[in-house]
């Protein structure tokens, strides 16, 4: 998953590459910036080390824009994470970079698999667009605020 996939990016003068230990920090801020239980920059950095595909799209200016954390598995692969900057929200990022980094894929990868939190609409809407099936639900797995926990709904990509 090393090469860099063929990507029509959405924004014109963008750039896929995949993040190393430099890039951990601007990552934790795009995740800060972007979700509610954001990644840290230890986190990216434990990532990287256990040789993770950590693919950063940047605008032409270096500022990040999107982030998606893949981990190879023997069979499969799993998405650790995917994050799209507020300001650059439904323009297709998500769903483009998704698609072709699943493109990208060995031929021995049979599946891609994912875990989004259950009130995690927009997640979802993206990922059953792109073809994803729910295959079940891991109850009470994530944190939620005010001590609460959330639902995970597992999902899965067949690629063959
Ligand atoms: C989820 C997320 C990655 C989507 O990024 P994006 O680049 O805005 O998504 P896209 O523009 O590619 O959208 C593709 C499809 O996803 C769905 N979608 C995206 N955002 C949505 C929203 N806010 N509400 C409903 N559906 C949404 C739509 O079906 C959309 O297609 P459409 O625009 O043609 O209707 C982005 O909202 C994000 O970073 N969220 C915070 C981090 C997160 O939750 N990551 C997922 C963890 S599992």
């Amino acid at each position: 998953m090393s090469s860099t996939p063929v990507f029509a990016s959405p924004v014109p003068g963008a750039e896929l590459r995949q993040a190393g230990e430099q890039d951990c920090a601007a990552l934790a801020a795009l995740s800060r910036s972007a979700q509610s239980h954001p990644w840290t920059e230890g986190q990216y950095l434990d990532s990287v080390r256990a040789g993770h595909s950590c693919w950063l799209l940047s605008a032409a200016d270096g500022t990040a824009i999107a982030c998606c954390v893949l981990m190879p598995l023997p069979d499969a692969v799993e998405v650790l994470d995917v994050v799209v900057s507020p300001k650059w929200r439904r323009r297709g990022i998500a769903r483009t970079l998704l698609s072709a980094l699943c493109r990208q894929l060995p031929e021995h990868v049979e599946s891609v698999l994912l875990e989004v939190r259950a009130g995690n609409t927009a997640a979802r809407a993206l990922y059953r667009g792109l073809g994803f099936r729910e295959d079940g639900v891991r109850r009470s797995y994530y944190p939620a605020d005010d001590g609460a926990r959330e639902d995970a709904v597992l999902m899965s990509l067949p690629l063959h």
